[in-house]
């Protein structure tokens, strides 16, 4: 068996998987946000840690086998957030994470101080408000106390890596993420370090998402259950083991995965492409590998807005339940999924969303259906990037929240112009930690080999050519809302 930790923004979600990817056992923790102000987004690192170490805990107590059947563990974790450790390798704060936008002046400031293309050059990507050089340098500019202390930064399920391990690691697909990678020969960019007088010391040694860091250390394994002798992989970045438990794995593969966010992802199959930072180009947790990907911030989190806002006391499925019964484009209805800024393609932290269109005959479950509709909307913009530069989108795999819906599903397939992929026992991110423990444990030659045995399509759905016709004017109409509304934060 293997173990893949998907460490989420809302839950630690933990897969048992044997040797032919079949899930035996699945435990899931949550956790609080903490929202102190507008735009701020923290956890506590050791709130993650606890509900890991129950979770496995959990997860070994109705474990049938040995415990030494249990040959590895690796990770998947939400990206970007920022936790700082001391000397004692201990965090200084809470972290501060992907979907924080408080960092719009360092964003300013990364520009000024490094230059807009020097950092396209060395990092593939701009500075955006979600990315970890930004929060680095708010805690530099806002608590200089607390920055003076720090020996290390981390990301969160590094964190949670090295108290299950003791020893402390970054690898290159989250590392990607920071704004401080040379993503192309995956070094960190003493270049930036020291134009923003940041110590690179703090940066982590750097391994491959698939190499062995350690093994479960001997409190761990008496607190769980587990043997001290659970190798510990790496891990990736969610959206990276997201891509590798979809079999993401070679060219002219696509992703539309919907989780809090929503990201399209696309294989490189190297890194000398360059997309003028429109989308994020990061390594994959594949080796040697990259990927590229556009990111709606708020996808599974506008529906969950709406519905704790408009339907608190049902269930999604009783919300979702008849918006087959409201007609393709929601009676005119256009929702713009812009709640907590938007990242693909507007790059803009105070745009906010709205309802336009709105009559005297909508009912909620016209309201529900144009959030899902705003929602593929803005991942279709995402495609269109990707489309005008050359990549050829004809299939997709979907996973996450939007795949569980049958209309959705339909609606990603009308919306995008393209056969949408569902997989049969979708696990996301979840299993695409457990492929990398698999895969460095030895049970395959390659992830691709590994993803033959693990994964298989269930049903393929195709665009329906009068919806699609429909959704492309709805599309042009949605696409023009920002241009109209984006001052109104301002
Ligand atoms: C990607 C991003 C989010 C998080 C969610 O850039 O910020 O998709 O990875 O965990």
């Amino acid at each position: 068996y293997v173990i893949g930790v998907d460490l989420g923004t809302s839950a630690v979600k933990i897969l048992l998987v044997n040797q032919h990817g079949e899930v035996t056992q699945e435990v899931s923790k949550s956790y609080p946000l903490i929202q102190e102000k507008v735009g701020y987004s923290e956890q506590d690192p050791n709130d993650w840690v606890e509900q890991t170490i129950a979770g496995l805990t959990e997860l070994l107590a109705e474990f049938k086998g040995n415990p030494e059947d249990i040959e590895g563990l690796s990770f998947s974790g939400q990206m970007h957030g920022l936790v700082l450790l001391d000397e004692n390798q201990e965090v200084l704060r809470n972290a501060i994470l992907w979907n924080d936008t408080r960092t719009s002046k360092e964003c300013e400031e990364i520009y000024e101080r490094v230059g807009k293309e020097r950092l396209l050059r060395l990092t593939k990507n701009p500075a955006l408000e979600g990315f970890t050089l930004p929060k680095i340098l708010w805690v530099k500019n806002n608590e200089p106390e607390v920055f003076e202390k720090a020996k290390a930064f981390v990301l969160p399920k590094d964190y949670v890596r090295l108290k299950l391990t003791g020893h402390l690691h970054m690898e290159y697909s989250d590392a990607a993420g920071t704004l401080l990678l040379h993503v192309a020969e995956k070094t960190w960019s003493k270049e930036i370090c020291e134009v923003l007088e940041i110590n690179p010391e703090i940066c982590p040694p750097l391994v491959g998402s698939h190499e062995i860091v350690g093994t479960i250390t001997a409190d761990i394994a008496e607190a769980t259950g587990l043997s001290d002798a659970t190798k510990v992989f790496a891990g990736g970045a969610d959206n990276a083991c997201g891509a590798i438990g979809s079999g993401i794995l070679e060219d002219g593969k696509t992703l539309v995965s919907t989780g809090t966010s929503g990201v399209v992802l696309s294989y490189e199959a190297n890194g000398d492409k360059d997309f003028e930072g429109k989308v994020h180009y990061f390594n994959h947790a594949a080796p040697e590998v990259f990927y590229t990907m556009g990111v709606t911030l708020a996808a599974g989190y506008s529906l969950s807005w709406f519905k704790d806002t408009f339907a608190k006391d049902i269930s999604f499925e009783a919300l979702l339940a008849d918006i087959d019964t409201v007609p393709v484009g929601s009676n005119g209805l256009i929702f713009t999924p812009y709640i907590v800024g938007e990242r693909t393609p507007h790059v803009d932290a105070n745009i906010r969303g709205s309802f336009i269109g709105m009559d005297a005959s909508h009912e909620r479950k016209h309201f529900a259906r144009s959030v899902l509709e705003g929602i593929t909307f803005s991942l279709n913009e995402s495609v269109e990037i990707f489309r005008e530069n050359g990549k050829n989108i004809d299939t997709v795999v979907s996973i996450g929240g939007g795949a569980k819906n049958e209309s959705w599903l339909q609606m990603q397939a009308d919306i995008l112009g393209a056969n949408i992929v569902k997989m049969q026992s979708e696990q996301g991110p979840g299993m695409g930690a457990a492929m990398l423990a698999a895969y460095g444990c030895g049970w395959f030659d390659s992830l691709k080999e590994c993803a033959n045995e693990f994964l298989k399509e269930d049903k393929v759905y195709t665009p329906i050519p009068e919806n699609v016709e429909r959704y492309k004017g709805l599309f042009a109409i949605y696409k023009e809302v920002y241009g109209k509304t984006s001052d109104l934060n301002k």
